[in-house]
């Protein structure tokens, strides 16, 4: 049932292609408008949206950070995203104008479900995200858009992930269609972009040999730092969860503007730190900001694992390794640039003898608070 694979992970990767795709058929109609039929909570009430909050856990609230960009960017809602175990004690602001969305690849964690619960009994509308038909999540809100990813057998969550981001992108791209923005180019262009993704996904999947022989050989190190800005930075988080949740090792994300403001203190000879750089095309300050961070670090001893786009040759002499991504649009690179560091956490627990599928003190569902 692995499908010739060693681990469930190595298949639910490589699976990724097809779970976006899988998610996005059917979304998006010949014109490239979204059809969004499932998502039953009408235009008007949407149109009168002036909050979206987004609560999840885990991996689900990286894609839950990510997708506040994008809500930001195309349709002008102002977006919070709060872990769920959190939200509920601190008696947050929720009104029927508020749209609360519930990320959940299992749809039965509790924290998440408690937070559904509370926005619901302050009159707020909810949307679920989840992979699970007729679960529990999506059986207690106003509406769910489902990710077709297929069952997620693997602890560690991966397809569920890439396809939690589409779904998160064909919201966002909905509210705004919905409501009309100033980006109507922009999100028909991205339309686009997004219905030839999974073939980018499919691209890097087969260029990770370099990749697995790099992580290999940093089966003895005991931390690893991961550095993004703008939707690299939840990309950093996640890849550094994979890492503590798969191989055991002290891993951390950080926002890269925030080195100088402590973590460049952790620099030391040979401390391996992943970098995600943003695209240098479209808004290249931050492209620039990022490469002069890799040159202070790199300065300070760090090997740079530096994971940037197809063609960006400004990084090349601070990278020492280089895995090259295809050119995405900003909004869209964490699709592409996530797979990299799933493939590096799954090598790194193989070479540290680690169960891969099973992880320490972990289970696929938390149902307890
Ligand atoms: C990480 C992971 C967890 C889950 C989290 C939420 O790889 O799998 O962090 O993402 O427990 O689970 P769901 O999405 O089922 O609510």
């Amino acid at each position: 049932e692995k499908g010739g694979y060693d681990y469930f992970m190595l298949k639910e990767i490589a699976e990724q292609p097809k779970a976006v795709a899988d998610t996005l058929l059917g979304r998006i109609d010949a014109a490239g408008s979204l059809t969004l039929d499932e998502v039953r909570i009408p235009p008007g009430v949407l149109r009168e949206v002036d909050k979206v909050v987004i609560v999840a856990c885990g991996t689900a609230f990286h894609a839950g950070l990510i997708a506040k960009y994008a809500i930001e960017h195309w349709t002008r809602i102002p977006c919070e995203v709060e872990l769920a175990s959190e939200f509920r004690y601190r008696d947050p602001i929720l009104d029927p104008q508020t749209l609360v969305i519930a990320i959940s690849q299992s749809g039965e964690t509790m924290d998440t479900l408690m937070a559904l619960r509370h926005a619901r009994e302050q009159g707020s509308k909810v949307l679920a995200i989840c992979n699970t038909n007729g679960s529990t999540i999506p059986r207690e809100s106003d509406a769910v858009l489902y990710t077709h990813a297929g069952p997620e057998v693997a602890v560690a969550s991966t397809k569920a992930f890439l396809t939690q981001l589409v779904a998160c992108y064909l919201v966002a791209l909905y509210l705004g269609q919905v409501r009309g923005t100033k980006w109507g180019d922009e999100i028909r262009a991205v339309v686009r972009d997004l219905s030839q993704i999974s073939g980018e996904v499919e691209r890097v999947l087969g260029t990770m040999e370099p990749v697995r022989e790099l992580a290999r050989t940093l089966a003895h190190k005991n931390t690893v730092l991961f550095l993004g800005r703008h939707v690299g930075y939840p990309v950093a988080l996640e890849g550094a969860l994979k890492l503590k949740e798969l191989a055991y090792m002290h891993a951390e994300g950080f926002a890269a503007g925030e080195l100088k403001h402590g973590p460049i203190a952790l620099i030391e000879e040979d401390l391996p730190v992943v970098v995600v750089v943003p695209s240098p095309r479209g808004r290249s300050v931050l492209h620039d900001k990022i490469v002069s961070n890799i040159q202070e670090i790199r300065a300070r001893g760090a090997r740079t694992i530096v994971i940037a786009e197809e063609g960006d040759e400004a990084v090349v002499p601070y990278a020492d390794h280089l895995v090259r991504i295809p050119v995405t649009p900003t909004l869209l690179q964490p699709l592409v640039a996530t797979v990299p560091l799933q493939v590096f956490a799954c090598e790194l627990a193989t070479a540290r003898g680690n169960e891969v599928d099973q992880p320490r003190n972990l289970a696929k569902s938390v149902t307890v608070e």
